[in-house]
């Protein structure tokens, strides 16, 4: 009798470690892909580089390389996720929304679920808080991001 309920403890056992093993399987393709889905065909080095064609956009290069591109590739997800097309996600059409998030990633990702599951998704290394950076300087930077996501 006790063999028995040995048997199927064990066995309830295997089944929750491979749901478990499962989900974890299914969880990962699915938010890399997420990340890489925008290349097209192309590999990150195959993508063209961005053309500095006037001054805001070369002063969005200039602050996006000192200040983001530690922790941002524009094509691939690196410390932080890759920022191209990242308009189209989150709340990041509306500039207002985008301002609040640099000024102050923590205090924003307390009232905003999007943001908290990236943490969880980039949960190594928190987004660093800009509140110096001017509403001018951030639309530069957004300008060189778009520039590489046509
Ligand atoms: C210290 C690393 C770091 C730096 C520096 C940094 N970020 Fe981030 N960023 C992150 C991480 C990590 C996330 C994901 C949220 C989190 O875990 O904080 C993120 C998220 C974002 C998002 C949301 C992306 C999406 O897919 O919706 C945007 C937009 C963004 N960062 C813009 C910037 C800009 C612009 C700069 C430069 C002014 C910058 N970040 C500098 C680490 C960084």
């Amino acid at each position: 009798m006790s063999r028995q309920v040995d048997y199927i403890l064990q066995a309830g056992l295997a089944l929750l470690l491979s749901a478990g093993i499962w989900k974890c399987v299914q969880h990962f393709p699915v938010t890399v892909f997420k990340q890489e889905q925008n290349f097209g065909c192309g590999t990150v080095s195959e993508y063209p580089a961005i053309e500095i064609t006037n001054q805001s956009l070369a002063n969005g290069k200039t602050l996006f390389m000192s200040k983001c591109a530690s922790c941002h590739n524009m094509y691939k997800a690196t410390t932080g996720p890759a920022l191209v097309n990242f308009r189209e996600r989150g709340k990041w059409s509306d500039n207002k929304e985008l301002y609040a998030w640099i000024h102050n990633p923590s205090a924003y990702m307390k009232k905003d679920l999007y943001t908290a599951s990236l943490k969880k998704q980039f949960g190594g290394q928190m987004m660093t808080a800009f509140p110096d950076l001017k509403p001018e300087e951030i639309d530069a930077i957004c300008e060189y991001i778009e520039a590489g996501s046509k």
